[in-house]
């Protein structure tokens, strides 16, 4: 289906029949509604006003239209912050992160959620069985606006409880951060804190435990929710993830909602087609089903320096991009642009007049709304490993800043879409028998059932520079020596280090096999490869030694020792997969 994004509370009670009349008029079925409208629905403390959700709720199910409701814990209202200030987050520096935007809450605050459930149970006892409900969204894009991370006092105790849980004793805590590093050792938990910002370089254990901590409490605190709309609503649950986002890892947050939506915005100013490709794919193969887009760019945005121009047609294209992707809803944020509040340069499907004889958008989307859409998505036969715990090793501490995982695995997989074969991710847990090739591209830490799958994986295999370097404790393996040790291609890394770039000899042996030019350009990551089992592909030509590609004699696996060009990249991939 078709929808938008809707905000009754921005506009007179009355002007409602005529939005909702011109949304079914459009081809406009769902509407997501409510994430921000605490303040409408208690706008004292038990003082409750449901009359907008309740007329909305009984035109949309006289018009068939379907609704999303939002809970409303994205944004608490000011008698509430004013009343219990404590339940505010903190940043690095200890500042308190004021009323005044929105995402103004600790995660961990006992008294926050208390509110919440509250909130939460009235609206599931009043619409949980309403036949206009769809689907509730939990929250609002968690972590967006950069709190993701919080460093008060709650999350201290909070974040100390978890490490007990996970380490029973500090000793262990003490072997697993290394704390014997700068006299960092514990003497029991309740000494540690979440990891404000310090003079030199933090801890990486402490910082990764940290970031799967922030993860737990978006999780948890969801969980409150999710287990109050339970008893009282069938309908599923979901929550907004959002475009490029690795500092909440989703393939844990992915298990508790029944489907998965997305807000699909361009992050860059510069438009490109594959980075939603790459998000969509991220977002269906989360738990392998079509997705919803909570939130479709229709145009203009308003939180970027430049927020460019997009003309109403460039709406066709992206609405049908996504359901090839696996889309089987596309909600437009927003239905009317609000003249007033700090997203009043944000774009929607009506114009500023809400007429949509004068909106060129809304037609667009009626052509739209006539053609059979449906989610398109097949399961892929190349997997893509993705991994939020190898975003945060490679953020946390780092060789090279020139690195950026995401990033790096993005070429990668534009690439393979460039050479034509469709893209699934897969996961920590994932099970990787569907596949007939995988790659693994800067996976500094390999999971463990992720390595015993890959050596008794018969398709082939890709990594990359980086990789395997780190166990889940982020400590760089010592207890054997760095580098791959497939029975058909094995060699140590003796040593490694950022490097500028330099050449490699292309050496192929199979001549007839030469998608590329003699000399390659490497950069960004020298490694010291010492080639036990396999044949040399490609020979650093500078003044560095050894090989920087390699592969099994078969070309089954390949390894690239350092980073390429996009060019250079789809050549070595091209004759990777040549059978
Ligand atoms: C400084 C410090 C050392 C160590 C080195 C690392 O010199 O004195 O403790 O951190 O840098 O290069
Ligand atoms: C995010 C939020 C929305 C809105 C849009 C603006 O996706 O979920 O509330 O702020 O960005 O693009």
């Amino acid at each position: 289906m078709l929808g938008v994004d809707y905000y009754p509370e921005h506009w007179p009670l009355e002007r409602m029949d005529t939005d909702l009349s011109i949304m079914k008029n459009n081809g406009l079925e769902l509407i997501r509604v409510g994430e921000f409208l605490w303040s409408k629905l208690e706008p004292k403390e038990d003082v409750y006003d449901f009359s907008l959700l309740d007329t909305l709720f009984s035109r949309c199910d006289a018009l068939g239209l379907k609704i999303i409701l939002g809970t409303p814990s994205a944004t608490p209202p000011a008698w509430l912050t004013r009343k219990h200030p404590d339940m505010l987050q903190k940043d690095a520096l200890g500042h308190e992160r004021p009323f005044g935007s929105r995402r103004h809450y600790c995660l961990n605050s006992v008294t926050y959620r208390s509110y919440v459930r509250d909130i939460v149970q009235r609206l599931a006892n009043r619409y949980g069985r309403a036949t206009a409900l769809y689907a509730w969204q939990i929250d609002n894009e968690f972590g967006c606006e950069d709190t993701t991370y919080c460093y008060c006092e709650k999350c201290d105790q909070a974040f100390q409880h978890y490490l007990e849980r996970k380490y029973q004793t500090v000793s262990a805590l003490n072997q697993s951060w290394g704390t014997v590093f700068w006299s960092q050792e514990y003497s029991s938990f309740c000494e540690i804190r979440t990891p404000r910002k310090t003079n030199a370089r933090l801890n990486p254990t402490h910082v990764l435990d940290f970031y799967r901590f922030s993860t737990h409490s978006a999780d948890t605190f969801a969980q409150d929710q999710i287990d109050v709309i339970r008893a009282s609503s069938e309908a599923p649950i979901t929550h907004n993830f959002m475009v490029g986002f690795t500092e909440l890892d989703y393939v844990t947050l992915r298990k508790q909602y029944d489907f998965i939506s997305y807000d699909n915005y361009q992050p860059t100013e510069q438009y490109d087609p594959l980075i939603s490709e790459f998000n969509f794919d991220l977002m269906w193969s989360l738990k392998e089903k079509p997705f919803t887009v909570m939130e479709q760019q229709p145009g203009r945005v308003n939180w970027q320096q430049r927020n460019q121009y997009y003309p109403p047609e460039w709406l066709r294209a992206t609405t049908k991009q996504a359901f090839a992707f696996g889309a089987e809803n596309v909600v437009y944020f927003r239905y009317r642009p609000l003249y007033s509040g700090a997203e009043q340069y944000h774009s929607g499907l009506l114009d500023y007049t809400g007429n949509p004889e004068k909106s060129p958008r809304i037609s667009v989307v009626k052509d739209l709304a006539a053609e059979d859409l449906k989610p398109r998505k097949k399961p892929a036969k190349t997997g893509l490993f993705f991994d939020y715990e190898n975003a945060w090793m490679h953020q946390i501490n780092t060789v090279t800043k020139d690195l950026n995982y995401v990033e790096k695995v993005f070429e990668v997989y534009v690439a393979m879409r460039n050479l034509g074969y469709d893209i699934q991710f897969f996961f920590r847990d994932s099970d990787l028998s569907q596949y007939e090739r995988v790659l693994l591209p800067y996976a500094i830490c390999i999971p463990e059932p992720i390595r015993r799958q890959l050596n008794a994986f018969p398709g082939k295999v890709f990594l990359t520079c980086a990789s395997d370097l780190k166990n889940e404790k982020n400590h760089i393996h010592s207890d054997r020596s760095l580098g791959l040790n497939f029975p058909s291609l094995a060699f140590e890394i003796r040593d490694f280090g950022a490097v500028s770039k330099q050449p490699v000899r292309w050496i192929a042996p199979d001549g007839a096999l030469q998608p590329l030019p003699e000399l390659l350009e490497g950069s960004l990551w020298y490694e010291e490869i010492d080639l036990r089992t396999g044949r040399v592909l490609g020979q650093w030509a500078g003044p560095y030694p050894g090989p920087a590609i390699v592969s099994s004699e078969d070309r089954r696996l390949l390894y690239t020792g350092t980073c390429f060009p996009p060019e250079t990249l789809r050549g070595i991939l091209r004759y990777w997969l040549q059978d």
